[in-house]
């Protein structure tokens, strides 16, 4: 074998703001099936990820949910993770881009470009929110197309006649946020000069880094011209801040990237064999490769290669860019339940037919890949069942009945007039040996074909021995030749299937009692009389009760849109000025008394002293309290506030709490020496 490389592999990282699906998964499949392949070749190979946690729509989508964004984006990485896991995605490490060598990383090349004069500033309009106050993303403003008319519209294309504008050209423009018409208003912008790196890109992107359809869509963007990347949003926004630019954050794609290195640094904390600077620095000898969908093929391949270089660290190996995940050939859709979560999918099926069915389509272009459900089912039982394991089932009961679960290959005559290595077994191990190439080339598919190709000679050898008539007549030699070339041909695929199936591929090596298998062990064989274990099932069959299950379990219900989400949020408080904040009377109480109410779920019934006088409030504060723990207790309180009527009663006042909710709320307590009635300075 070639001489070890030392390879650094990276998926795009997920937004941190919805749950894994499928078209994340095909992403994440494709680079783990690579990334294995290279381990059992023997190379070192460390794949990296981490979520994406920055932007707009993640602040928002906290503030829907009433929490902060850090504990959104904490909340959703626990599940990513697990669902990465529960795939079999090896990663070495799953960062987030809300980490602290992401902010130092991020603000290091942002120094590196600034001083090299790659960063221009200037004065741009945009629209404003004035009730949310703040700058309004395109896909937050939403009104009538100002081409073809068609209302409901986002802010940068029309979905009816599909041309793209800018959202100050709509007409009768709204606010997704508000609801109000957003205002332009002037805002300084950091840019990155992208055009400063016109010749770079221009040599890079043919250089071979790249697919050649890639190449081709990027020729047409240089013809269009290298325009100035806008890298800066107004406060509020939820990133990191730009240095010496107050209330100025980096857009999120600015430091998204950065989060491979991010992520990889990290690992180097808990790894101490793994140095960072080996990896990115300018002269790195390290392999470098992106796996990403086509739809971030900009950001991948000039943004990234240019802010790289022209911080003065290594550009990438390679970039491979995929096509996009269609269900039953159509977009993925909730309301057609083709719009499948990761979790959806592993309630239902296990994780390995997936990795082989997107194996078997995916090749090294940016072609779309069609999850068909009923191809889906036929093609799992045909190969999996039909062609793979079944050869492992057949053979292994005569082995155990006659043999004593032992083999022996032929070799000494028992195959009459065969030469010492049997020779199905010589093609079946130049066949796949050959699939080397394709897997490094990420023909995955071509490479599928090829095994099941050996997997159809070795059944049809079956069918040609019959072994069960050579059990019947007694031809035990014969018998066990078969059966042990089954068995050590089985092994061979098994071998060759390994980067797409690995949890069953540790189920063969346990079945044939074997070490871990590696690329190598194509030229290996099972020694004489080496015992395997009883088969028990390794992959069953598929049945269409299951992927009807999956679909009817993502069909949502149509009114839960985003747009409708987003109009459900929590208000945006305006500023108050001071004199708003001085008309709040706030005043230590004494919890008196609490109690239950019937029938109210969240609300207790507090009885408060103020020293002398006495207030009735209700609180919703029953998820992290029991009555018991409050009474007695000293609790700051909105003394002025106008008596409202509620459904039990009316209530006089309100009680300060801070945190998320649910059980994390916790009431203001003054110090031991405060009394009730004394008023909060
Ligand atoms: N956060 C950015 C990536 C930043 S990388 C520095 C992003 N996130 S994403 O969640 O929208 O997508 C993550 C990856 O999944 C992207 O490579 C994207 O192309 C891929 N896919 C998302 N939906 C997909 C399909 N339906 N099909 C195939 N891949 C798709 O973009
Ligand atoms: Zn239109």
């Amino acid at each position: 074998m070639s001489t070890k490389r030392h390879i650094l592999v990276t998926s795009a990282l997920p937004y941190a703001n919805g749950p894994i699906h499928l078209g994340h998964m095909l992403e994440y499949i494709q680079t783990d099936i690579w990334v294995r392949f290279q381990r059992l070749r023997g190379h070192q190979c460390i794949f990296v990820c981490a979520d994406d946690a920055h932007g707009t729509p993640i602040m928002l989508k906290a503030r829907e949910l009433g929490i902060t964004p850090e504990k959104l984006v904490a909340d959703t990485l626990v599940e990513h993770k697990r669902d990465f896991a529960d795939f079999h995605i090896g990663v070495d490490n799953y960062h987030t881009t809300h980490s602290p060598e992401n902010r130092e990383l991020a603000t290091l090349i942002y120094k590196r470009l600034n001083d090299a004069g790659h960063i221009a500033v200037r004065t741009i309009r945009q629209l404003y929110d004035e009730q949310a106050k703040m700058f309004l993303p395109d896909r937050f403003i939403k009104g009538s197309c100002p081409r073809c008319g068609t209302p409901d519209q986002y802010g940068d294309a029309c979905e009816h006649c599909g041309s793209t504008y800018s959202p100050a050209d709509l007409k009768n423009p709204v606010s997704v946020i508000s609801g109000t018409r957003p205002v332009e208003k002037e805002s300084e912008h950091y840019f990155f000069k992208l055009g400063d790196f016109e010749d770079m890109l221009h040599k890079w992107t043919r250089a071979g880094h790249l697919h050649e359809a890639v190449t081709r869509k990027l020729d047409e963007w240089f013809k269009a011209g290298l325009q100035d990347w806008d890298i800066s949003r107004d406060a509020p926004y939820f990133g990191f801040e730009i240095p010496d630019a107050p209330g100025k954050y980096f857009y999120v794609w600015l430091d998204a990237p950065i989060g491979y290195m991010a992520s990889f640094k990290n690992l180097c904390e808990q790894r101490k064999d793994l140095k960072f600077e080996e990896y990115w620095s300018k002269d790195s000898k390290q392999e470098l490769y992106h796996f990403i969908g086509k739809d971030i093929t900009y950001f991948h391949t000039l943004f990234w290669p240019a802010m790289l270089s022209g911080a003065d660290f290594r550009t990438p190996t390679a970039v491979y860019a995929h096509g996009f995940l269609t269900v039953n050939g159509q977009k993925m859709s909730k309301s057609r339940g083709t719009f499948i979560k990761a979790r959806t999918y592993l309630d239902h099926l296990k994780p390995e037919y997936l990795r082989y069915y997107f194996a078997a389509k995916l090749g090294s272009g940016v072609d779309d890949i069609d999850l068909n459900m009923d191809d889906f089912i036929q093609r799992i039982n045909a190969d999996l069942v039909g062609k793979y394991i079944n050869i492992a089932s057949r053979s292994a009961g005569f082995i155990h009945e006659y043999f004593q679960g032992a083999v022996k290959l032929p070799g000494d005559g028992e195959l009459q007039g065969e030469p010492q290595q049997h020779p199905l077994l010589q093609e079946i191990k130049k066949n796949l040996a050959g699939t080397h190439k394709l897997y490094e080339a990420r023909q995955f598919g071509a490479a599928i074909s090829q095994i099941m190709k050996s997997a159809d000679d070795i059944n049809a050898f079956w069918d040609q021995q019959k072994p069960w008539e050579l059990a019947k007549q007694k031809r035990l030699g014969e018998l066990h030749a078969a059966c042990s070339v089954a068995i050590e041909s089985f092994k061979l695929l098994t071998v060759a299937l390994k980067p797409v199936l690995p949890d069953t591929a540790e189920k063969v090596e346990r079945f044939l009692n074997i070490a871990p298998l590696n690329w190598s062990d194509l030229s290996t064989q099972l020694p004489d009389w080496h015992r395997i274990n009883q088969y028990t099932h390794l992959v069953i069959r598929i049945e269409p009760a299951n992927t009807k299950a999956i679909v009817d379990a993502s069909k949502e219900n149509l009114t839960q849109t985003p747009t409708k989400a987003v109009a459900n949020m929590e208000p945006i408080f305006p500023e108050i000025s001071y004199d708003d904040f001085a008309k709040l009377d706030l005043r230590i109480a004494r919890i008196a008394k609490a109690e239950h109410i019937e029938g109210a779920d969240k609300l207790l019934r507090l009885t408060l002293d103020l020293g002398g006088e006495t207030r009735n409030v209700f609180a919703g504060i029953k998820s992290a309290y029991a009555p018991g723990q409050l009474e007695g207790k000293l609790t700051v309180m909105v003394a002025n506030l106008a008596p409202r009527k509620m459904k039990f009663g009316i209530s006089e006042g309100m009680v300060l709490a801070a945190g998320p909710g649910g059980k994390d709320l916790w009431l203001l307590e003054p110090h031991a020496g405060a009394q009730p009635g004394m008023r909060v300075k």
